[in-house]
């Protein structure tokens, strides 16, 4: 089987994960250092946050070369030495691949804005002002305002859905393509396993650059975006004839490289990326649907209809995918609690399909608390206070505080003051402490993979449905495990045939079961049947 369908993959936010320069801010050579952790804790892949050269307006999502690596997160040779391990280690590496906008420092959009005839004009996405002088249409951007920005020295407007400093490339324009793909090519060459893509489902917007209906939703102190509803600049049809090209240049490759999608869909909107089983797409489209409806409703009945409703929309060749935080979401833990976090933790890697992990969930890491003067992000600099749309949270500091290693000074981070406050709760919770206990959380991660990879049913086995009192969720896999996760304090019961517990949450119990499972409050475990 292809390694991507059943692999766990790590993602690694470069800033925050380890400091070797002593300035404050993660690198390429200190993630180098920390590949036999991520070995070690049974992770198949990692995907790296963007380090490519970037004035880091948006923190690296705003790309001045995508075949170079910014000096803050250190050189070409450094990235080259980090694959060579990972892979020396059995790690695949999935870098993050930026393809919507660049940043306004990108020498393509330097000459994009230089005169309206440069060759590199259509490049970006460059209008009129409407008859007022305002912004052609009523389009905005994510992080605050219009998605339009008058460029006074030719007198259009360009677009760009996030900030001003990160213009949209033009991706209806032949050359844009070809000039991506051979960045696809470079990395590609150099041996990379694939591509997260960023915001893969807004490539491309209206080719008549129509207004967008109003969202009756909507309620002041939203986010600008969320004003409308975007019929016009997300999920346009051509994208998907782009992600198929994407896939033909990955296929060019011989050994499996991979396209996971950041895409926040709907899942009848999400399905055609995957393309046909004759014609794939995108082989992993994000499933983000446990981030922004489960989370935010933690019940074992939510749970379920989620995870039965996309079970149910896949197509039948489709990889599923599971996904429970990311730089731009605040922290499991602070969203469900550390008890849940564990039984989240056992059903992310039981489901059917590959799950993406975000660096530090595995000791529960909480959002970090940052004092106003120190707020980087500047999404929450422009529209502070706004509650975000598809859950991308303005204010997104908190879940990227630096990785805690060790109860010492910087938390084994940094050598001095991180560029975000590590969380105070570094003394406690961290990897050094954690390591030593038998019951802890990162314990729990690592044997939770220990025993997915031992176990085939866990890996390849189909998904079914258990019956389970209120508040227990609880599913077959390959008809032969049984995952029953209590989402309640309660303690719970549920009927069972014979079988051994492979593991619990509690991580203290592999005893025998005839009949009747019972369950302590928040408790989660595997059966093998
Ligand atoms: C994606 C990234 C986010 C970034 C945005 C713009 O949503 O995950 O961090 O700010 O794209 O590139």
């Amino acid at each position: 089987m292809e390694w991507w369908k059943t692999a766990s993959i790590y993602q690694i936010y470069p800033r925050s994960f380890q400091d070797s320069g002593g300035d404050g801010i993660g690198d390429l050579p200190g993630i180098r250092k920390r590949l036999p952790y991520i070995r070690d804790l049974g992770f198949d892949a990692i995907w790296l946050s963007p380090f490519y050269k970037s004035p880091m307006k948006d923190f690296g999502y705003d790309v001045a070369d995508y075949c170079d690596v910014d000096p803050i997160f250190g050189t070409l040779k450094d990235f080259d030495g980090l694959l060579e391990d990972a892979h020396r280690l059995g790690l695949k590496v999935l870098i993050d691949f930026v393809p919507n906008h660049t940043s306004d420092q990108h020498p393509w959009f330097l000459e994009s804005r230089s005169s309206r005839d440069n060759p590199k004009r259509d490049w970006y996405v460059w209008r009129d002002p409407a008859p007022d002088g305002g912004p052609p249409n009523n389009w905005q951007a994510y992080f605050g305002g219009p998605s339009w920005t008058f460029d006074p020295q030719t007198g259009q407007y360009y677009l760009h859905q996030f900030l001003p400093e990160q213009p949209d490339l033009n991706w209806r324009n032949p050359e844009v393509r070809q000039a991506m793909y051979d960045v696809m090519r470079f990395w590609l060459d150099k041996g990379v396993d694939g591509f997260r893509v960023d915001v893969l489902w807004l490539l491309v917007e209206d080719a008549l650059f129509r207004d967008e209906p109003d969202n009756p939703h909507y309620k002041p102190g939203d986010i600008d975006r969320f004003r409308h509803i975007h019929i016009y600049q997300e999920d346009q049809p051509e994208t998907r004839q782009i992600v198929q090209e994407m896939r033909a240049v990955l296929d060019e490759y011989p050994g499996d490289r991979v396209m996971v999608g950041e895409i926040y869909l709907p899942y009848e909107q999400l399905m055609p990326y995957y393309g046909t089983a004759e014609k794939p797409g995108c082989h992993l489209p994000f499933n983000f649907h446990l981030i922004f409806r489960g989370l935010n409703n933690w019940t074992a009945e939510n749970i379920r209809s989620i995870v039965e409703e996309y079970e149910k929309s896949l197509p039948p060749f489709a990889t599923p995918n599971w996904v429970l935080g990311n730089h731009d979401q605040h922290r499991l833990a602070t969203r469900i609690g550390h008890d849940q976090a564990r039984v989240a933790a056992m059903m992310l890697f039981t489901l059917r399909g590959s799950p993406t992990w975000y660096y530090g969930d595995e000791i529960g890491m909480v959002d970090g608390q940052i004092p106003p003067e120190k707020v980087q992000d500047p999404a929450a600099l422009r529209q502070r206070g706004a509650s975000g749309e598809h859950g991308l949270d303005p204010g997104r500091d908190p879940e990227r505080t630096p990785m805690q290693w060790t109860p010492h000074a910087y938390a084994g981070f940094s050598t001095r003051e991180p560029w975000l406050p590590i969380s105070p709760d570094y003394t406690e919770r961290n990897v050094e402490a954690q390591d030593a206990d038998p019951f802890s959380m990162l314990t729990l991660v690592r044997t939770l993979l220990v025993v997915r990879r031992e176990t085939p049913a866990l890996l390849g086995g189909a998904y079914q449905s258990y019956k389970a009192p209120e508040g227990v969720f609880a599913y077959l896999r390959g008809g032969e495990v049984l995952v029953a996760l209590n989402f309640t304090p309660e303690p719970k019961t549920l009927s069972t045939p014979g079988g051994e517990v492979l593991l619990s949450t509690y991580l203290d119990r592999y005893d025998k079961v005839e009949g009747v499972l019972e369950l302590r409050p928040h408790e989660g475990v595997i059966v093998k049947l």
